[in-house]
């Protein structure tokens, strides 16, 4: 029987408990992505509030690249005493963090990129921002960033560090046709399309060695023209082959079919809640890689139903824990507790990431 309180082990890095605090973008760092004290102290609430594993949000890896506004920046090394400043704090307390690094493309807010890019030019149905096609040499330049920010992390004394492959952003748009019509190496089937993926993965395993990489992906884009379930089966298990250390099952973007993607609400019922667990069953039961299932958890009654039913290992939480920072504390003692958040999204506020109700 697993229960949400074992004590795991991915290579060196040491699990506390099974769940992970997903990615969620705070809005805290100034205005380069500097590590703030407002930053620290968003997270010290987290890593005294019984969660295992923080993953951080999305961290830029270039310049020029900036989806949101606020957010951390690991694209050059004057970051990395900052970012060490918050290892610290959590690592005081016990808990794991991980740094989510991301290029945003077109689907970041307007106005804060200095540059919009795209697997090919588009304008984003969702955020309108105009992406120019990606010349192969600018891809190069990617690469090389996303593998320089994983250097960072470890230098940082992240214990992981995690792609963000997912809900539209850059890779994710990648392995998307709707976004990639690409006619070169990187576009047409998914074994091109996940090209850039397997390039960045590679390089950064060659800079980082040993050091656990992440990756949050997407089980399809919920959308016409999007990438499917089939290809993303695939793609999660080449990740296997080639030794990714944890991959989180997650789904959509911005432009998918209404309530159908990465961020949905009504969660109102047992049967609403875990949205992305046919998937993430079904590529835990095929893989030995660990996985982590995000997307609507709320209550521990399911949550260990899913982890005994199935060979998923961890259990990610996002909202629930801008609602109550020590909601897994509190499951500690209370097993019947139900996560005080109602899906109401409110929390997705330009001026940074907190619940309305606090
Ligand atoms: C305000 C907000 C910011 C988010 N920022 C990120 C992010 O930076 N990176 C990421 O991978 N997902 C991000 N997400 C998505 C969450 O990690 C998670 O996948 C989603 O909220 C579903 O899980 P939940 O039902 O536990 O909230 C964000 C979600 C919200 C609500």
């Amino acid at each position: 029987m697993k229960n949400i309180f074992d004590k795991t082990e991915i290579k060196n890095m040491k699990f506390k408990n099974r769940t992970i605090r997903s990615a969620i973008w705070e809005g805290f760092s100034d205005e380069k992505g500097y590590v703030t004290d407002e930053l620290i102290e968003f997270y010290r609430k987290l890593a005294t509030g019984g969660v295992g594993t923080i993953i951080t949000g999305f961290s830029s890896v270039i310049e020029y690249d900036r989806p949101a506004g606020n957010m951390i920046s690991v694209y050059d090394d004057s970051f990395i005493p900052g970012l060490t400043k918050l290892t610290k704090m959590a690592h005081e307390n016990e808990t794991n963090i991980v740094l989510q690094i991301v290029v945003g493309g077109s689907q970041g807010r307007p106005g804060i990129s200095k540059k919009v890019v795209g697997p090919s030019a588009h304008t984003n149905p969702m955020t309108k921002q105009i992406a120019e096609e990606l010349s192969k040499e600018e891809i190069k330049v990617l690469v090389e960033a996303f593998s320089e920010a994983g250097r960072r992390a470890k230098e940082a004394n992240f214990d992981a560090v995690q792609l963000h492959g997912a809900h539209g952003y850059l890779i994710s748009q990648f392995m998307n046709p709707f976004y990639n019509k690409r006619t070169d190496e990187y576009g047409g089937n998914i074994e091109n399309r996940s090209r850039f993926l397997f390039e960045i993965y590679r390089a950064l395993r060659a800079k980082v060695g040993e050091f656990p990489i992440f990756i949050k992906i997407n089980c399809e884009d919920f959308m016409d023209m999007g990438a499917t379930q089939e290809e993303m089966f695939w793609v999660c298990k080449k990740l296997s082959e080639e030794g990714i250390d944890l991959i989180e099952i997650s789904g959509g973007n911005a432009t998918s079919r209404i309530n159908e993607g990465v961020i949905r609400t009504k969660i109102n019922t047992v049967e609403k809640e875990a949205y992305f667990k046919e998937f993430g069953m079904k590529i835990a039961k095929e893989i030995s890689t660990p996985i982590s299932l995000v997307g609507g958890h709320r209550s521990l009654k399911n949550i260990e139903d899913i982890l005994n039913i199935s060979d998923i290992s961890y259990i990610s939480l996002a909202r629930p824990l801008l609602r109550e920072a020590d909601l897994v504390k509190q499951w500690e003692v209370n097993s019947e507790k139900v996560s005080k958040c109602i899906s109401c999204n409110k929390c997705l506020n330009p001026k940074g990431s907190i619940c309305i109700f606090l």
